[in-house]
């Protein structure tokens, strides 16, 4: 059960004027924290309060304590890894969201979640020039985005062989071969992990982290079975992406699934500039689409 409304003035003013004291910092302040973690945790511990704190001191609390150790990352002055910062209606639609508070999970209870994830999903779709009938989900990130799509991939090579992993599980199945460029993203080993299907085979790569479509055909011909292929648009060290078209021929030779880990570089899609970094992938994608039934035209 909520406060009274009038309890939650004071704590988000504070909040408030904290996180515009934090934004409007970003252009001069040192990129880097001032303390480290341990540091910190010091500070943060301490024995639990007997009693309650007022709401707006608790803020203010944390904000002071957690002000030495923060990374100016929406900075334009921040240049590790590919984070980038936020926009100010989507923060403030942050914040809304978490007053609203809802348990967005079923569409009768909270329609006007539901309709923002649809809306936003079709944008989403036009934007990277997907599919108007792909389904979308969103995830809390790209490593069980990974997780996802290759849960679907799972499920549909098994298909294809007689074996129904919703209902059997995998204990007994066919091996799934599943093949990933040796510089893919380490959560791509764990996302496979988390879906039961071991170590990747890996694939050779060139000094800019592309995987080798010649190498995939070799490691490809070495074998069979229900196999999948990890594509990578966009390598964190180098921005390289794989050769999508002649992977996926590949693929579509061994009618594997095609899954691509998106994670920043999917985005290519939507410049008229980089696009062609991503060009192909709609010939994976089919492989992934569920009204294409019959493998040969899926692939
Ligand atoms: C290509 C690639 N895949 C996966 C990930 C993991 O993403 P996340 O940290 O959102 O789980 C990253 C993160 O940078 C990435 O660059």
């Amino acid at each position: 059960m909520s406060a009274q409304p009038g309890a939650y003035d004071e704590a988000l003013g504070r909040a408030r004027e904290h996180a515009l004291a934090w934004l409007g910092s970003l252009g001069t302040r040192p990129v880097g924290p001032r303390a480290d973690a341990d540091t910190l945790a010091e500070l943060f511990s301490g024995p639990l309060p007997e009693s309650p704190t007022p709401a707006a001191s608790v803020v203010d609390e944390l904000a002071a304590l957690a002000e030495p150790g923060l990374m100016a990352m929406p900075s334009g002055r921040f240049f590790g890894w590919v984070i980038g910062g936020t926009l100010p209606a989507a923060l403030a639609a942050d914040w809304l969201v978490s007053a609203w508070d809802q348990n967005a999970a079923m569409r009768f209870a909270t329609p006007a979640t539901a309709a923002a994830e649809e809306a936003a999903g079709a944008w989403v779709l036009d934007l990277l020039g997907l599919p108007s009938g792909s389904d979308v989900g969103f995830t809390t990130g790209a490593t069980m985005a990974n997780f996802v799509g290759l849960a679907a991939g799972r499920q549909w090579v098994l298909e294809r062989v007689g074996w129904n992993v919703s209902r059997d599980g995998l204990s007994g199945s066919p091996r799934v071969r599943v093949f990933v460029g040796e510089e893919r993203h380490a959560v791509m080993d764990l996302a496979l992990r988390y879906l039961g299907l071991g170590e990747p085979i890996a694939v050779a790569a060139d000094a800019q982290g592309r995987l080798d479509p010649r190498a995939l055909a070799a490691a490809m011909q070495d074998g069979e079975g229900p196999a999948i292929v990890c594509l990578q648009a966009g390598n964190l060290h180098s921005g390289a992406f794989d050769p999508m078209t002649a992977a996926i021929r590949v693929a579509r030779e061994h009618h594997a699934w095609v899954h691509v880990d998106g994670a920043f570089g999917l985005w290519a899609a939507a410049s008229p500039t980089y696009r062609g970094l991503v060009a192909g992938v709609e010939r994976g994608r089919l492989v992934g689409d569920r009204r294409a039934q019959d493998p040969q035209r899926a692939l």
